[in-house]
């Protein structure tokens, strides 16, 4: 072989191997790959494809412009319009401007300048069909300020698989998952105090609670059980709950032992001139109760006329929780597969009350609006999208006003009872929550 060939020879086998060496790169630390190697040429081939992809996805507008050419012919041959004079004005389509994507953990990010008469809906509801022409998993839109859009681009599904519950560290806050943004996905009661949790069967709505029971074990708090499916669900964490019920009369008891409780603390607040526990001395603080509630519709079926009157009472007494609870330290956590009118208007005013909403995947649309209330319409399509093979991912309502995929992290059942058992002695007395000691009590 001729020495001139050596070289040429050598490079096209160091580009073979790296080629070849892609995928294993790609398999073996997705990150580095991403940052690397596919990060470049996607922010390349997006930036030079938009004019098409703009125009594809109907965001591009018509715009008058002057325009001037020797050779009219030629301008007739872009199919822009067929122009007969040097200098004439012309329509053409315009895109928005975007700047250069900006790498993420998982995909990229870029800002456009909207154009006239557009809205950041306009670009929410071209979102599926960017996706689809990028080639992505997904793209959200949000705008950050007025006549700018981000779009935020995700590769690949970043919620297929995600890592352990990490321990929480500030009190009545809880991090049960991961956002599709890759932030943490966080349960924080003191901003938000009673949330709803719906989704169809073995959609993960256990496994939350599961994870907030995990989470908060640690913690002086005092955790609550309705558990409506018979106790099945938390008797095993019995050891870390302060109390339990699990029929109907049961809730009804509980129900007016956590109002008892509520107005014990409105006069110890009153007495010491504060307005919420939050700002009574810490030490006469109470502790604070999280109340979670498993198979909510089953409080509000009425099978005949006998239980009419003990639903109404079960119904106006967690409406009364919910709406006093926060400020006296008393927090919902409401899961079940329906959470819809049909069941009365009590669930109706009850919903109204939790501001926070998780709905995993659920099976009619009815269920997602419900729990979704007047959200963005694409995240409702999004929770109807959401594949039984990944239970646990699940649409959030978060503080900011706008929505999230999200999945919380895996805890079984064993991990949940172990801590329960674990932190057993941290689990207050439920009389000595009810009746303080007198000593608790401000003069
Ligand atoms: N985040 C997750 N990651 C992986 N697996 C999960 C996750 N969440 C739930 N699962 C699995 O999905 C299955 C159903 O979960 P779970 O019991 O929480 O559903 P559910 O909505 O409470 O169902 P049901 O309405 O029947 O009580 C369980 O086997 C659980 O292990
Ligand atoms: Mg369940």
């Amino acid at each position: 072989m001729p020495e001139s060939l050596h070289l040429p020879l050598l490079v096209l086998a160091a580009v073979l191997v790296m080629a070849a060496g892609l995928p294993g790169w790609r398999r073996l630390h997705y990150r580095s790959f991403w940052l690397v190697a596919g990060y470049p040429m996607t922010a390349l081939s997006v930036w030079a494809s938009w004019r098409r992809v703009a125009l594809g996805c109907g965001l591009t507008k018509k715009r008058q412009r002057y325009w001037f050419t020797l050779v009219p012919g030629s301008v007739a041959s872009t199919g822009l319009v067929k122009v007969k004079r040097r200098f004439q004005r012309v329509s053409v389509d315009t895109r928005p401007f975007m700047w250069l994507p900006k790498p993420t953990r998982h995909g990229w990010r870029v800002t456009l300048h909207t154009l006239e008469g557009q809205t950041p809906t306009d670009y929410s509801e071209a979102a599926e069909r960017l996706a689809h022409s990028w080639g992505v998993h997904a793209v959200r839109a949000s705008s950050p300020r007025p006549g700018r859009v981000v779009l935020a681009a995700t590769v690949r599904d970043p919620l297929v698989r995600i890592d352990q519950l990490p321990p929480s560290t500030e009190l009545l806050r809880v991090t049960v998952g991961r956002l599709e943004s890759g932030t943490p996905w966080m349960i924080d009661f003191k901003t938000i105090p009673h949330w709803l949790n719906a989704g169809a069967t073995q959609s993960g709505k256990s496994n939350l609670a599961n994870a907030l029971i995990v989470g908060l074990a640690p913690q002086p708090v005092a955790l609550v059980g309705f558990d409506l499916k018979g106790g099945v669900e938390f008797t095993p964490y019995e050891p870390r709950l302060s109390a339990l019920a699990t029929t109907r009369a049961e809730c009804s008891a509980l129900l007016a032992d956590l109002i008892a409780l509520m107005i014990d603390r409105m006069g110890l607040c009153r007495m010491a001139g504060a307005r919420n526990v939050w700002r009574l001395p810490p030490a006469i603080r109470p502790v604070p109760v999280v109340v979670l509630v498993d198979e909510l519709a089953e409080l509000y079926l009425i099978g005949d006329k006998s239980e009419k009157d003990e639903v109404a009472r079960i119904s106006t007494a967690l409406l009364r929780v919910a709406q006093l609870g926060r400020a006296f330290g008393i927090y919902l956590f409401c899961s079940g597969q329906r959470i819809g009118s049909d069941l009365g208007p009590g669930v109706t005013a009850l919903r109204a009350q939790c501001s926070g909403r998780i709905c995993h995947r659920v099976n009619d649309p009815e269920t997602a609006t419900m729990t979704l209330g007047d959200l963005d319409p694409a995240a409702l399509v999004s929770a109807r999208a959401i594949p039984a093979e990944t239970p646990g991912i699940a649409i959030v309502a978060g503080q900011d006003g706008q929505w999230y995929r999200a999945r919380s992290f895996y805890v079984a059942e064993a991990t949940a009872e172990h801590t329960a058992r674990t932190y057993a002695h941290l689990a207050p007395d439920w009389d000595r929550v009810l009746n303080p000691e007198p000593h608790d009590i401000p003069a």
